[in-house]
């Protein structure tokens, strides 16, 4: 409700300064950019950190945008400078990483796939806008569109998983959400599609590390989120850090000029990463930054976040004729552009009273409290353990159960911990609950209080275990080469069992770790993807039995780091593995070199992962049956209709997220063993049955093929509706 009066305001505000026309828009850039030297030109192109220490720079036009000022008095009293002071008076545009909500602070990216909601995703995206936009900031450095495929990646936090489907659907949600209907409403924020391309395939998950992907794979895998949401409207795109086969984004004018617009038609505008730019230099690719400057600038960069190559640099290298004068003007074209787009010419200045008038307001949190409640994944429940009905008085312990500022996961730089409802705050209200944290912080290696925990446990109907990462373990530059749960949380776990109460266990963590083992040591098991400031009362909420899981998996979870990188949609090797694997103990000494079957496995952990992508319990039980399409063969322009019946078999009214996998059985290169091409989130009541459709348009069949041509390949395909990427009967159909 109030959120639609924000709009409404959000409107009003906007009437002076209404979406300018296009056509008006290019028409006014260009008369801008007539009146620009080369100067003013180039400061429009340089960004920098910070804001008051800038003044005179940015009076001067040497700046034409800033990042990490969030006081709105700071914003305007730059942005007064810019507008009042600068010879052309061109706005400056007021930047900031808003990555899963601004104040509020919504569930990690990755929580955020696991609702496989794109509504909630998109509403708490625009929550994020109203709330940053009321400071002063008008573009946000996301989404993060990257397929991360390796847990031991910190990044795979600020993603949608290992799957190109869910990742579109995520992406364009955010983008829809963060700049609304109209650009030039003032709580519109623009988006900003990164890292372009291929940064979460670094080798090894190390981050920065070179990645080496196909044209093909590129195309197939890593470049749909990218041209949806540039077909979605997304302003703006950043380069990666990364090299893709040798050539670092930044300098790549395949990626950027040829691909982006020359084949999406790309009209936003191109900023790099942080001095990505200048580490060309580091890369090896450039000899110096004046050369990075001259291979970015020409490869089709926009603007230069903070390698300072560009202000020092361009007006040398176009007077030696190294970047012509019009690259300079369609990058300048490119930023004006978006700043018309913006409205900040007509509406440069906030309205200093209105942050705090906006920051959590109650249906934000309530938002962000529905998101976080559809993103916990029920991994385990054993005995139907959850939800604890009967349970009085309850032990909670564990590192994570008070932890409000790790809770709000990566990337919350304005969320404040002081507003976390943490779980040992929510459960109070519903448990008489005693608190033994057993361990201080996640990789605590003291076990001085798991005594205490333990001989607390004994007062208690029942235990929950709160354990995962801090805050600090996932994000940029913060991977891992082991995925088990940190310090002795293990043992914090494995002793609350040993006191023989039911336990629970919930993982709050910034990936997905390796957790089989302690899953073997409770009861059931809850897996929180850093749910952000109400984490504590969504958790809470499916604890008591008040809300019903319904998160599902967006990345397999492996039963060891060293089978990363695993995803459910691999190619299909010439030697499946059929479930025949010979684990280490079971081989005869002395076996015979191919008396193992020779196929695709760990001798250690074996084939398949701990648990697949899309997995998620639920406190009821759902079946499905009757799955028909109709039809057998399929031409090109059809349209596949999938019914099915889902039922709700237990006592719990419930959502279940349906998926849809597609399987093409012969290629002309080699296919994906499964792909996901539909989910919907479908509620049951309790005993109530439903059938319902999938409809998909055969030409979601095509890929880029060994021609490198976006085609549907006639022959026979595969489907599955199930309720993961492991489970279902397969069904047979034909394209002719
Ligand atoms: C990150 C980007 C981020 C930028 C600005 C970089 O280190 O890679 O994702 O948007 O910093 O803070």
């Amino acid at each position: 409700m109030k959120i639609k009066s924000l709009l409404l305001i959000g409107a009003l505000f906007a009437v002076g300064c209404s979406a300018p026309k296009e056509d008006q828009i290019d028409k006014r850039v260009n008369d801008l950019l007539g009146k620009m030297t080369l100067e003013e030109k180039i400061g429009q192109m340089n960004q920098v950190s910070g804001g008051y220490q800038f003044i005179d720079q940015i009076a001067a036009g040497n700046i034409g945008s800033i990042l990490n000022i969030v006081d709105p008095v700071e914003v305007n009293a730059v942005q007064k400078a810019a507008v009042e002071q600068s010879r052309l008076g061109i706005p400056l545009l007021v930047s900031r990483d808003v990555i899963h909500g601004f104040r509020t602070i919504f569930p990690i990216p990755l929580g955020m796939a696991a609702t496989f909601n794109p509504e909630i995703v998109e509403k708490g995206a625009r929550i994020a806008a109203i709330e940053a936009t009321a400071s002063g900031v008008r573009w946000t450095f996301s989404p993060m569109l990257d397929i991360a495929r390796d847990s031991r990646w910190g990044r795979v936090a600020e993603g949608s998983g290992e799957d190109p489907y869910l990742d579109v659907q995520m992406g364009v949600a955010m983008v829809k959400g963060y700049q609304g209907d109209n650009y030039a409403d003032p709580t519109s924020l623009a988006a900003c599609v990164k890292h372009f391309v291929g940064y979460g395939a670094a080798e090894g998950g190390r981050d920065y590390n070179t990645a080496m992907i196909s044209e093909r794979a590129l195309r197939n895998t890593y470049f749909p989120a990218f041209k949806a949401c540039v077909e979605a409207g997304a302003l703006t795109l950043m380069t990666s850090f990364n090299d893709v086969d040798g050539l670092p984004s930044t300098g790549n004018d395949w990626l950027l000029t040829d691909i982006l617009r020359g084949e999406w038609g790309f009209d936003g505008m191109v900023v790099t990463d942080w001095n990505s730019s200048g580490e060309l230099v580091s890369h090896g690719y450039a000899e110096d930054l004046k050369d990075a400057t001259a291979l970015s600038v020409n490869a089709g960069v926009d603007m230069d976040m903070m390698s300072f190559g560009f202000v020092q640099h361009i007006k040398a290298l176009v007077e030696e004729g190294r970047i012509s004068e019009k690259t300079i003007d369609n990058a300048v074209r490119n930023i004006l552009r978006l700043k018309f787009r913006l409205g900040l010419f007509e509406n440069p200045y906030v309205d200093e009273t209105l942050a705090a008038k906006v920051a959590y307001a109650p249906e934000h949190l309530e938002a962000a409290k529905q998101c976080a409640t559809e993103s916990v994944i029920l991994l385990q429940n054993n005995n139907n353990t959850l939800p604890l009905k009967s349970a009085k008085t309850i032990l909670v312990t564990g590192p994570m159960a008070d932890a409000p500022y790790d809770q709000l996961g990566t990337w919350a730089f304005d969320g404040e911990e002081q507003h976390t409802v943490t779980p040992l705050d929510a459960l109070k209200n519903d448990y008489k609950v005693i608190y033994e944290p057993g361990l201080g912080y996640s990789r605590d290696n003291n076990t001085s209080g798991i005594a205490a925990a333990k001989a607390a446990a004994r007062r208690a109907d029942a235990v929950v275990v709160f354990v995962g990462e801090e805050a600090i373990l996932s994000g940029e530059a913060h991977c891992l080469s082991q995925l088990n749960l940190q310090g002795a949380q293990s043992k914090l776990i494995a002793a609350m069992k040993a006191t023989g109460k039911p336990v629970v266990v919930v993982v709050i963590a910034g990936r997905m770790l390796t957790i089989e083992k302690d899953m073997a040591q409770c009861d059931a098991m809850l897996y929180s993807l850093h749910p952000g400031t109400m984490g504590g009362a969504a958790i809470a909420d499916l604890i008591t039995g008040r809300a019903v899981p319904s998160g599902k998996s967006p990345m397999t979870f492996l039963r060891d780091a060293g089978q990363a990188p695993f995803y459910y949609n691999h190619p299909m090797t010439g030697r499946p593995n059929n479930g025949t694997e010979t684990l280490l103990n079971d081989i005869p000494i002395k076996a015979g070199q191919t008396s193992l079957g020779c196929t695709s496995y760990y001798l250690d952990s074996g084939y398949g992962p701990h648990l697949p992508f899309g997995y998620g319990l639920s406190y009821t039980t759902f079946e499905y049956s009757d799955i028909t399409l109709d039809k057998q063969q399929y031409a090109a322009d059809d349209t596949i209709v999938v019914e099915y019946t889902l039922a709700n078999t237990g006592s719990y009214d419930a959502t279940e997220v349906v998926q849809l996998y597609v399987r093409d059985l012969v290629g002309s290169v080699v296919r994906p063993v499964k792909e996901l091409k539909g989910f919907e989130r479908v509620a049951l009541k309790a005993g109530e049955t439903k059938r319902c459709r999938f409809e998909l348009p055969v030409s979601e069949l095509a890929y880029w093929n060994r021609d490198m041509k976006y085609v549907v390949e006639p022959g026979k395909f595969q489907l599955w509706v199930a309720g993961d990427s492991a489970s279902g009967e397969a069904h047979s159909f034909e394209v002719k």
